[in-house]
């Protein structure tokens, strides 16, 4: 159970009434806030999300310039936050508290949603909830539906790449992370030496499609290994090399199309490990897998959260790797996917749910493994000036 430093349990759990939350995220690109209702039954509806993208602020640069994100959230924060309010039909009187991502992320970012979210729990008397980022993509599979715990969740977006065991609200453990970048970050990276815009893994992907992906060979990382961590900076570095030797539309097509299912073998390769150790902790025999819409919460569940869970090449080969191994198979609806302040809401009603609320004085946090008690125990980045990125 993660207790870290910046929660404090006050009071006792809220078990027998709708909790109603407001969320507030602002630790990249998108300044977003949502109003979510979660029933004792621990059935979540979202009454409002407004997100406000950065991308056009970043587009020039090629990627997020963390000065200019965090002079925009702090522009667009309170009408971000006004608009959900108003689109959730409901006064600051009907909140039953306020959660704020407070890392990880770029933390001049961090920093405004946190403030922000301090002073309306202090103006309106309601309980502070700092929600970790990544526990927000963790829950964010119940925004669109009703599903049990437990499920393994890999969750893989621009910043993180990561498998988890996802038990319940702050009972997480995790079963790999990449030893150097996410895989989103390698498709913007690939993709800005292609000469593509940001963000690189729409664009790709678009590029990939009339590609041959067999054409190029590039590193397998981490092949023959038997943990379930990812690397993805060998192949980031040839690919981008191969790139800026690419002379004909052609090239460049099936370079991109080489690169996607690299990507994507990576991720089934540890997916595939990640439920075969699952199974063997859980002792019960692989069966063949049902339509996830009937089964999920009756059976093991395999989740895939984050903006690469867009990519329709990586969620085919995911799906096929889940079916073969007996899970059911579910991405979140899109809007979920990519970072949102629903997911942030979420995750807030839950720990209030559990009477676990933060001090007002809870600090922002650039590096916050979802996972401490793994993190400090096998640290992929050793502590110190990086410390643990995801
Ligand atoms: O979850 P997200 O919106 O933000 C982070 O928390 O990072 O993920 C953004 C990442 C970017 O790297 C973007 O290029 C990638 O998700 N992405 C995709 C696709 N759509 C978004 N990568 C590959 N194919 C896509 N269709
Ligand atoms: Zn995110």
């Amino acid at each position: 159970m993660d207790r870290s430093a910046d929660y404090s349990s006050q009071g006792s759990p809220a078990t027998a009434r709708d909790l109603t939350v407001l969320g507030l995220e602002t630790s990249c690109d998108e300044t977003a806030a949502s109003v979510v209702r979660l029933t004792p039954g621990g059935a979540a509806t979202v009454l409002s999300s407004v997100v406000h993208s950065q991308i056009d602020d970043h587009a020039a640069y090629g990627g997020v310039v963390p000065e200019i994100a965090a002079r925009s959230h702090v522009e667009m924060i309170a009408g971000v936050t006004a608009r959900a309010m108003a689109e959730a039909g409901i006064g600051y009187d009907g909140l039953d508290g306020v959660a704020a991502t407070a890392g990880p992320g770029l933390v001049g970012g961090v920093m405004v949603g946190l403030s922000f979210g301090k002073a309306v729990a202090l103006a309106r008397g309601l309980p502070l909830v700092a929600v970790n980022h990544l526990e927000g993509h963790a829950v964010s599979a119940r925004l669109g539906r009703p599903v049990d715990y437990p499920f393994l969740l890999l969750l893989v977006s621009g910043g993180h790449c990561q498998l988890l065991e996802v038990r319940g609200i702050g009972d997480m453990t995790r079963l790999g992370t990449t030893i150097d970048d996410a895989a989103g970050e390698a498709f913007d990276k690939i993709a800005k030496a292609l000469g593509l815009g940001y963000p690189g893994g729409p664009a790709l992907e678009r590029l990939a499609e009339t590609g041959d992906a067999s054409r190029f060979d590039l590193p397998r990382a981490l092949a023959g290994r038997k943990d379930c961590d990812f690397s993805f900076s060998g192949l980031k570095t040839a690919a981008s090399r191969l790139a800026h030797a690419c002379e004909t539309d052609r090239d460049r097509a099936d370079l991109a199309a080489a690169v996607q299912d690299a990507i994507a073998r990576q991720l089934s390769d540890r997916s595939d490990r990640a439920m075969k150790a699952w199974a063997e902790r859980h002792g019960r025999p692989l069966k063949q897998s049902r339509p996830a819409d009937e089964t999920i919460g009756k059976q093991r569940l395999f989740v895939v959260a984050g903006g690469v869970a867009a990519n329709r090449t990586v969620r085919a080969t995911l799906e096929a790797v889940a079916a073969r191994n007996g899970f059911a198979f579910l991405a979140p609806p899109m809007a979920y996917c990519t970072d949102n302040a629903a997911m942030i809401a979420l995750a807030g009603a839950e720990r209030l749910r559990k009477g676990w609320t933060s001090d007002i004085d809870a600090v922002a946090r650039p590096r916050w493994p979802l996972d401490e008690a793994s993190a400090l125990a096998d640290p992929t980045h050793r502590p110190g000036r990086k410390g643990a990125k995801s």
